[in-house]
């Protein structure tokens, strides 16, 4: 109760900037300043970055817990811009409506606002990689060395000495120096390429890959590369050339030590196993297995990109070819590199959460590669419902039309009730600390880059004010392609026959206590894909209070792997029910990267644009009415116009929307022109200028 209560009042001071429209009043004294040095030689050359800086409670380790729901912190975030070592940086005031060059607070708060008590302090920066992409955007963007992308402290990263100090409520001057650099992992493997994607020593059952892939390559201006993990089962021979295998291509987040099937780097479950299985024997039981093994391979990738742990293993105008560097480059490798089935029934999807939709995804876009998908817990698969939000017909991400605030996180107690631990908006104001245009390598905005276009701006054209919660509907208007039931939905009858051709293709598995909601889009994908299929077009298990995580249908992996085997080997050639060359030809693709970066990059970006446009032709008399368009300009850019004749106001400044139509009646002689100045956060603010007509008698 208490924390609901904390987080509303918390949350209410945020939106509260859309009815004032700004926080100066708020803040506008300066007590507190935080001013971070760097130590001589930790920089080589001018350096793009964001800095993060922590107030961790007395005695605590500032990283001990930044998470959104329990965090204790007080955590600032700030954009650093060719910062080079005899700069200092300072840190005042917060929560700063410019999230792109001032100080953002989190919960809310101001470095002002900071109680008075001992704190451990420390700060962190994130170092940005200036890149020029192949369709000519520049951006400044990290790129991850094989530590699965952390939103704070990656490898490279520059970090002061935890200090502790006293705040003391009155004007104080913090001082900090970057004297250290985060380390990160020592690779021993023998992979080619640097520390993207690690390197990894290899055992008998466990094989590393890792590629430098050509397209991401070519799009990103370095090298760039993708791996696997290629569990191997017992018994496996590689000069063994006619014994074929399977192949599970597990999806979900960087695989780090130990975890999960699907997870674990040297997917130390799925070794010992495999073993068992293997031997006879029920892992962690002496029970013999009622089934002789199976023999499959499982491979996990290693796709950490610049704006998250992974690339969602799908082409995207903001993280680039990752669908085609995975499918097209990297699996035929593994093909190449062991003796797997080469042939779409043997190729199976899985994957939970992120790795749910990455699974579903790749079944959906590649029906020409892959036979199936076990989807569990799958992020959302139809964006009426984006976790809880209803992105196409709310007017605020965070706040609904009642007032109540829209959750993200929850849990449920021993009594079945639900207990919110984090809002959406508490969420986007956590992330926006680490990182803005959506390079917090955080959830919300990793959504934001992989199924949204590119901005004007060349950052992810982001479907809300990550501040306010407005939506912008012409922005979220670009997501369709990714709503993965409007997909379906929209190449059911064409070329691509996916009513057809992927029927009996699709498991989603969803419980209805998901801790983030993810149940909503799958019913949601459910209703539509039904709507056209009949019940059941799409093999969906819904299971009553069920929470986010396990396996599919929530089965002992044991029972799950045997439903893979299953389904393989009822659609091999020689089973119950083949699956048909039919239904994956080529024509089936989609998601192609062509047509992916031709709507979704630079190009597309540039083409959005337009500049103001007097539309009233020939001459103009003073005293009748002229009439103008204010220019296209992109989702939430706010636009301000005025009149101006012979370059001089003829006007005072006023709002316009891109829709409007604007009138004047111009009361003396000389050269008219309408100019449009739009602003945006994280944009530049631009004044773009009409067409000039001439004004006489
Ligand atoms: C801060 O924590 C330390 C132990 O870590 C303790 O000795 C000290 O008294 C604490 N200071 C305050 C003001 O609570
Ligand atoms: C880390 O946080 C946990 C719980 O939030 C606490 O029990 C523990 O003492 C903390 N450890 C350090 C080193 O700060
Ligand atoms: C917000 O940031 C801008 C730009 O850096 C700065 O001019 C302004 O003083 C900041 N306001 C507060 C309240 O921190
Ligand atoms: C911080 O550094 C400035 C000079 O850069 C110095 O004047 C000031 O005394 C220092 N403050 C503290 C608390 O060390
Ligand atoms: C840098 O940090 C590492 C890890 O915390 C530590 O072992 C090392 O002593 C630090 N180096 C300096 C110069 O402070
Ligand atoms: C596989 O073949 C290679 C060379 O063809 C040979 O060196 C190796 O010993 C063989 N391995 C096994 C397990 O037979
Ligand atoms: C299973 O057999 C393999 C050899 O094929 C052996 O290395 C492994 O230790 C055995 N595992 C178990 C759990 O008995
Ligand atoms: C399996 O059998 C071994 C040896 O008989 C015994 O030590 C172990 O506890 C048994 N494990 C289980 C899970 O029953
Ligand atoms: C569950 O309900 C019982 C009986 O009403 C109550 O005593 C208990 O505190 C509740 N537990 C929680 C976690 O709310
Ligand atoms: C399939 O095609 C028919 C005829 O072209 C059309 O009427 C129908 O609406 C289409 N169905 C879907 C789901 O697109
Ligand atoms: C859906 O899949 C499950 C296995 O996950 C299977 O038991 C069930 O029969 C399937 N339902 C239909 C209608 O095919």
């Amino acid at each position: 109760m208490l924390r609901t209560l904390f987080l509303a009042l918390i949350v209410t001071g945020a939106y509260s900037h859309l009815a004032t429209g700004g926080l100066a009043q708020r803040y506008d004294h300066s007590k507190l300043d935080v001013k971070i040095s760097v130590a001589e030689g930790l920089l080589n050359g001018p350096t793009d970055g964001r800095i993060v800086l922590m107030f961790a409670p007395n005695g605590t380790d500032v990283l001990n817990d930044t998470d959104v729901t329990s965090s204790q912190n007080k955590i600032f975030g700030k954009n650093v811009f060719s910062l080079g070592d005899k700069d200092t940086v300072t840190f005042s005031g917060g929560s700063n409506f410019s999230t792109e060059t001032g100080v953002y607070g989190w919960p809310d708060v101001s470095l002002d606002a900071i109680p008075p008590a001992t704190y451990r302090v420390q700060a962190f920066l994130t170092k940005y990689e200036k890149v020029t992409r192949s369709d000519g955007s520049t951006v400044s963007v990290h790129f991850p060395c094989g530590d699965g992308a952390p939103n704070v402290d990656a490898t490279g990263s520059l970090f002061t000495s935890a200090v502790d100090v006293d705040v003391v409520g009155g004007t104080q001057t913090i001082n900090l120096t970057f004297n250290n650099v985060t380390a990160g992992e020592e690779f021993i493997g023998k992979e080619i390429g640097g520390c993207n994607q690690g390197n990894y020593e290899d055992t008998e059952n466990l094989k590393h890959v890792k590629i430098r892939s050509k397209k991401l390559s070519e799009f990103w201006g370095r090298d760039m590369y993708v791996g696997a993990n290629v569990v191997l089962p017992a018994g496996y021979s590689a000069n063994d050339t006619k014994t074929r295998y399977p192949v599970i291509y597990a999806q979900g987040h960087w695989p780090a030590d130990e975890g999960a099937f699907g997870y674990g780097r040297p997917a130390a479950q799925y070794v010992k196993f495999a073993d068992a299985w293997n031997n006879g024997t029920i892992p962690g039981t002496n029970t013999t297995a009622a089934r002789p093994a199976p023999k499959m391979i499982l491979v996990t990738f290693r796709h950490e990109a610049p704006f998250y742990d992974d690339s969602y293993a799908v082409n995207t105008a903001n993280l680039g070819p990752y669908g085609d560097a995975i499918n097209d480059e990297l699996i035929p490798f593994l093909e190449d590199t062991f003796n797997t089935i080469r042939a779409p029934y043997a190729r199976i999807q899985q994957g939970g959460s992120t790795g749910g939709w990455e699974s579903i995804a790749s079944v959906i876009f590649r029906p020409d590669l892959f036979g199936a998908c076990f989807s569990s817990y799958p992020d959302s698969l139809d964006f009426h419902r984006h976790q809880d939000i209803e992105l196409y017909t709310a007017a605020n991400a965070y706040v609904r039309a009642d007032g109540s605030f829209v959750p993200s996180i929850r849990t449920f107690d021993d009594n079945g009730t639900e207990v919110v631990l984090a809002t959406v908006a508490l969420e986007n104001h956590w992330e926006l600390t680490f990182g803005t245009a959506s390079r917090s390598f955080n959830q919300w905005d990793i959504w934001n880059a992989v199924f949204g276009v590119q901005g004007y701006n060349n950052y992810p054209l982001e479907p809300w004010d990550k501040v306010t919660g407005e939506i912008y509907p012409a922005a979220v208007e670009y997501w369709k392609p990714m709503d993965l039931s409007n997909y379906i939905v929209s190449n059911w009858n064409n070329s691509k026959n996916l009513g057809v051709n992927l029927a009996g293709r699709i498991y989603v598995y969803v419980g209805t206590w998901d801790d983030y909601f993810l149940n909503e889009g799958v019913v949601e994908f459910q209703k539509r894909t039904d709507a056209v299929g009949g019940q059941g077009w799409a093999n969906v298990t819904i299971l009553p209070e069920k929470p986010h995580g396990g396996n599919y249908q929530s089965r002992e992996i044991w029972d799950y792997l045997e439903l893979l085997e299953n389904w393989i080997k009822d659609h091999a050639p020689d089973g119950k029910t083949p699956l048909k060359q039919s239904v994956s030809g080529p024509k089936t693709r989609g998601n192609m990267w062509e047509e992916v970066i031709r709507r979704g990059g630079r190009q597309a970006a540039v083409a959005r644009q337009g500049p103001p446009s007097i539309e009233t032709k020939g001459h103009v008399k003073v005293g009748t009415e002229v009439r103008a368009s204010v220019g296209r300009w992109d989702p939430g850019v706010a636009l301000k116009a005025q009149w101006v004749i012979d370059g001089k106001p003829s006007c005072e400044a006023f709002k316009v929307k891109e829709s409007d139509k604007v009138k004047y009646t111009p009361e003396k002689k000389g050269q008219l022109q309408l100019w449009v100045t739009g602003s945006k956060r994280n944009y530049a603010t631009e004044t773009r200028k009409s067409n000039s007509v001439t004004v006489g008698k």
